[in-house]
């Protein structure tokens, strides 16, 4: 695949995940030991594509000063910035001049995902086609753009989320488009494909063809997918060549301690130089570097951000902790609550579904 180039749109705000995106852009947010991106990057090296261009927006040195020529990954990197996010279609148009190959594949930067990329450029090649979209089938089709093929793999429509999907095979966020087609998408201006680039080439007769496989996917643009996403990469649910450990229950980085008597497993990856208490029980969780969890506290399926505090007895559940905040003694948090960077929750308190 030397011939093939590799563009990952890494310019979205991530608002889903806030307050985590606030400082760091979503693709940059440590998963599994290693900012996310880091993970896809090592599938595209895998797959034998050694080029890589960028398109960046917010907080678009984050990922330079991470990645810097990508001679560690084994990669050329690129890095193009939009002063304005021109959206997925305006993101790929902004980068065609830094492109030189006859197909290029084109990655959403938010999903985790182990198809074999090789098989989906030899369906645009077997197939002749103008633009090929990695497909994918899922359970629950209803959250996610849902796209019907017909036969011979030749895409039929582009349905928005929908109530009643005609069929479970969803856009995967990545696909293989011959370079000409890259040029045809109007310059300046924000384009999305899905709603206006895939249906513009249907509506002109291109050839828009589907690779349709059950690989595991998933889009991390939730804190819930972000968590399930995390602990499948720690457990080798999901594959990664970038994890920082061998694969197990937890991956425990450099400089954490976890006290004896402590239970920390399903996936939960803990951050350099962060603390377990004795007696605190974490499972499925993303506890950040420098994070502290204290004694006989439960946190589960969580984040809990950099420098951060779960004091002794609290219980966390399905919560996003922020930077540097702390949650005091024997609180109890759930269903989705979010606490800012820096807020200080008194011992004791209860929170359901908020915005703290
Ligand atoms: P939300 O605000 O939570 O929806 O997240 P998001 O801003 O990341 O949007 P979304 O999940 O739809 O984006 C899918 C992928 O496209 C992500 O990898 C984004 O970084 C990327 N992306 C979204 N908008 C832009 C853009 O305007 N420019 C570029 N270069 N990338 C974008």
């Amino acid at each position: 695949m030397h011939d093939v180039e590799a563009v990952v749109l890494v310019g979205g705000k991530g608002t889903r995940l806030r307050p985590l995106t606030l400082a760091t852009p979503k693709p940059m947010l440590p998963t599994a030991g290693v900012p996310f991106l880091a993970h896809l990057l090592s599938r595209i090296q895998a797959a034998g594509v050694r080029r890589v261009v960028l398109g960046t927006s917010y907080l678009a040195e984050t990922f330079s000063d991470a990645f810097g020529s990508g001679a560690q990954l084994g990669l050329e990197i690129e890095y193009v910035v939009e002063e304005h996010p021109l959206g997925t279609g305006g993101g790929i148009r902004n980068v065609a001049k830094h492109l030189s190959a006859d197909n290029v594949l084109v990655f959403n930067g938010d999903v985790l995902c182990g198809t074999d990329l090789g098989a989906v450029v030899d369906t645009h090649r077997r197939t002749d086609a103008d633009v090929t979209l990695h497909l994918v089938r899922v359970q629950d089709p209803r959250a996610y753009g849902c796209v019907p093929t017909d036969d011979s793999g030749q895409v039929l429509e582009f349905l928005e989320k929908t109530e009643d999907p005609p069929t479970d095979q969803i856009n995967a966020g990545c696909y293989v488009f011959r370079r000409s087609v890259i040029e045809s998408i109007p310059e300046g201006r924000p384009v999305s494909v899905e709603r206006e680039t895939f249906p513009g080439l249907l509506a002109a007769g291109a050839r828009v063809s589907g690779h349709v496989d059950n690989a595991y996917w998933r889009d991390m643009g939730t804190p819930a997918d972000l968590i399930h996403g995390s602990a499948d990469l720690v457990r080798g649910v999901a594959p990664s060549a970038a994890l920082a450990g061998p694969v197990g229950e937890s991956l425990v980085l450099e400089g954490a301690e976890i006290a004896q008597g402590a239970l920390v497993f399903g996936g939960t990856t803990v951050g350099r130089g962060a603390r377990i208490g004795a007696g605190a029980r974490v499972e499925g969780s993303m506890v950040f570097d420098g994070a502290v969890i204290g004694a006989g506290a439960v946190v589960e399926h969580s984040v809990v951000g950099t420098g951060s505090r779960v004091e002794d007895g609290a219980s966390v559940r399905d919560t996003v902790i922020g930077d540097r905040a702390v949650v005091g003694a024997h609180c109890e948090l759930r269903d989705g609550v979010r606490i800012w960077p820096d807020v200080v929750l008194p011992p004791h308190g209860v929170r359901f579904s908020a915005d703290v």
